[in-house]
């Protein structure tokens, strides 16, 4: 990646990506759900906040297991959610004020209703029986009995992660739900109908791809055909990372996808992998624009330091690990590569929640995490809601959860008795996917204006203070301060390009860095905590400088290389001689 402003630059490295989540984002006929007309409405605010790209979550056809992330027709839209006219209305109002449209790509797996599994189900003979992983019970096992699965995975929701089919007596793989078998893209032709899909897609005028945990679509399979059991490290079943995640033929499968699907049109396009395991070396891997692959990944390590065993252990955040990873990333894709940066998505908690203060520092604590993470180097991701500073949904009772992933955690949690039904409760109001999927917040007319039905999920009671309307009036509100920062992004080549250096590694409240590009630098500081915070930052910026975003409204506290930060302050500096 060319660190220097220049036309050689791609122009996702000055982007901004905004997340919808279409099913909570706006309902627009008064069935709960939101939809496709319900964005086109709001296409208004998107432009306000100043965005480049839109990502939206899956509108597929799909059985609506994993709410969309089993698609069961890649070429049609969910009547849930509208028409495929619809979505042209849509992307062509979105392009229209200069917003591209980037589609979540998920081909890891299909629907268990999709006609291509309904074939491959039907009999071992199947033209299409190779199209997924089948697989007979483990030698000598009576096929269908407890332990006879052909290997001991756990899928990533719970549970075994083969499914017996008494049809043919053989075990389909579904690393995610049973109504997710996974794609087999050891077979080509699985390729290439994946393949002519995405160019149908670019034809129709999508901008790009989000790539479903894309490093998972090459298992490490033997020549057999067979596949190794995985280490038991917590719970009832094997570890299936190491069959599974970053498996041996992934860069040359991307490569070819880069080759049949986007010949001549890849500058124009973004490619973001989700990629949970991935090393820093494997997003060099990734990203490193001469190797054809895709423009950048979402690295999970960050958003696992304050998880235990499993992803619903809770742990306290340590600030020095968090600022040491983060650190290792921006070092390791400066020369080659790019960061995708991210706080929340719809499998996240709410930042505000897990990271700040929710409280009484919401609006500082949301403020402050935006500026540590925009200033990066990378391309930032908001996901709806989180430019309002939503919080977390607090919800208490079993029956308010709808995530697929959070019920076969319970069922999973009381299964293995550990756990006090309060335990399992607290596990969930701190990591369960629900948490970023209740309905975005727009007014404080009843259910936050999201729909004139019943909400499929409960809408945050503290919606009546934290919306969208109340902020777009008020200047000095989270939204106000998250499109100040996009604003930033488009024009300072400092943001954009800036070589970084991570300061004060050892403090356990101050996150610090700089941004330096040519002349050029700017200081970053935030305070994860509530109390105030002391800190020397020596001589990184000597004379005169100026503010270039600053969380309070009254001047920062900074003299002689120190620095005094207020509870979840946030202050950028340019030095300016
Ligand atoms: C990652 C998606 O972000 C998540 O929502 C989904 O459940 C899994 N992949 C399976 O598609």
């Amino acid at each position: 990646m060319s660190s220097e402003p220049g036309v050689t630059a791609p122009w996702w490295t000055s982007a901004v990506v905004y997340q919808v989540y279409p099913r909570s984002f706006q309902d627009s006929n008064g069935d709960g759900v939101g939809d496709l007309r319900g964005i086109l409405r709001r296409v208004g605010y998107l432009a306000e906040l100043g965005v480049d790209v839109v990502w939206l979550s899956p509108v597929y056809r799909s059985p609506q297991d994993d709410n969309g992330y089993d698609v069961s027709d890649y070429q049609d839209i969910d009547p849930l959610f509208g028409t495929l006219e619809d979505l042209d209305l849509l992307m062509a109002a979105l392009h229209e004020r200069g917003i591209k449209v980037i589609m979540d790509l998920v081909v890891n797996h299909t629907s268990s209703e999709h006609p291509w599994f309904t074939e491959s189900r039907s009999s071992k003979l199947s033209p299409k029986r190779d199209w997924y992983w089948w697989r007979p019970a483990r030698d000598g096992m009576e096929p269908g009995t407890p332990g006879a699965e052909p290997t001991n995975w756990g899928s990533l929701f719970s549970g075994p992660a083969w499914e017996y089919d008494e049809a043919t007596g053989e075990y389909y793989l579904h690393l995610f739900g049973r109504g997710q078998p996974d794609l087999n893209w050891e077979n080509p032709a699985v390729r290439q109908a994946i393949y002519a899909m995405m160019r149908w897609w670019l034809d129709r005028g999508v901008d790009g791809f989000r790539m479903d945990v894309i490093n998972l679509i090459s298992k490490d399979v033997r020549a057999d055909g067979s596949l190794a059991d995985g280490p038991v490290i917590s719970g009832l079943y094997g570890d299936l990372a190491q069959g599974t995640i970053n498996g041996p033929r992934v860069h040359e499968f991307l490569r070819e996808m880069n080759r049949e699907v986007f010949a001549g049109s890849r500058d124009a396009v973004l490619l973001v992998g989700e990629t949970p395991g991935a090393t820093v070396e494997d997003g060099l891997l990734f990203s490193d624009r001469r190797r054809g692959e895709l423009d950048m990944v979402f690295t999970f390590e960050y958003v696992s330091l304050d998880r235990g065993l499993d992803k619903f252990d809770r742990k306290p955040l340590d600030l020095r690990e968090l600022k040491a990873t983060l650190g290792r990333w921006q070092a390791g894709l400066a020369k080659a590569g790019w960061n995708a940066l991210y706080w929340e998505n719809h499998d996240q908690p709410r930042i505000v929640s897990r990271f700040g203060d929710d409280g009484a520092y919401r609006v500082e604590s949301a403020t402050m995490l935006a500026t540590v993470l925009h200033l990066h180097r990378g391309t930032p991701y908001v996901y709806q809601g989180e430019e309002l500073g939503m919080t977390n949904a607090h919800f208490t009772a079993f029956d308010s959860y709808r995530d697929i992933e959070s019920q076969r955690h319970v069922a999973q949690a009381r299964e293995l008795g550990q756990l006090s039904d309060d335990q399992i409760l607290a596990s969930l109001a701190a990591f369960s996917r629900d948490n970023a999927r209740t309905p975005m917040q727009w007014d404080d007319s009843p259910d936050a204006g999201f729909t004139t039905g019943t909400p499929w999920i409960t809408v945050n009671p503290n919606y009546t203070s934290i919306n969208a309307d109340a902020q777009l009036g008020d200047p000095g509100s989270v939204f106000h301060y998250y499109r100040r920062l996009i604003a930033l992004r488009h024009t300072d080549p400092v943001v954009r390009f800036g070589e970084f250096t991570m300061l004060l590694p050892e403090h356990p409240h101050i996150y610090a860095f700089t941004r330096s590009l040519g002349e050029t630098r700017l200081l970053v500081l935030g305070n994860f905590s509530g109390d105030e915070q002391k800190a020397g930052i020596g001589r990184r910026l000597d004379g005169e400088t100026e503010v270039v975003i600053h969380n309070y409204p009254d001047p920062p506290l900074v003299a002689a290389g120190n620095v005094t930060l207020r509870p979840w302050e946030a202050l950028v500096l340019r030095q300016l001689d």
